[in-house]
């Protein structure tokens, strides 16, 4: 079902700072941060070759990345974004499978202007996963 890792997303404190650090220190191909009001968060994407890394920070007082952050002060690896050809097939077939789908279960647009739906970290080996439609 899954398809191409789209992204693995990093959680931080200061997100200009993480940026930096890709840029300068790693040599990245570095985007502008971007505020999602939608989901709470602030993101900056790194561009890779073979994927991309984006970079969380939290948006308001709501943002579902505080409680992530209290626990990992210094951040830390916070989702993976996995494609998929079909957004409502694959949660369809997780949820018959008994896969908890987060949220109203229904596809919110992400960062990249497509529906993506997140699934429960006790139901993928304590990770939590993202879904996008390719
Ligand atoms: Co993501």
């Amino acid at each position: 079902m899954i398809g191409r890792l789209n992204h693995v997303a990093i959680a931080v404190r200061d997100i200009a700072k993480a940026a930096k650090v890709y840029k300068d220190t790693l040599g990245a191909e570095v985007t502008a941060q971007v505020q999602q009001p939608d989901h709470g968060v602030t993101t900056v994407f790194i561009n890779l070759p073979n994927t991309k890394i984006e970079l969380l920070e939290p948006l308001g007082e709501n943002s579902p990345i505080n409680k992530f952050l209290e626990k990992s002060p210094d951040g830390g690896i916070h989702h993976v974004c996995y494609e998929v050809p079909d957004i409502i097939a694959a949660r369809d077939q997780l949820k018959a499978q008994g896969a908890r789908v987060l949220g109203s279960g229904e596809p919110k647009i992400g960062a990249h202007g497509k529906p993506v739906l997140f699934l429960h970290p006790k139901d993928f080996c304590g990770t939590l996963v993202e879904l996008e439609q390719a």
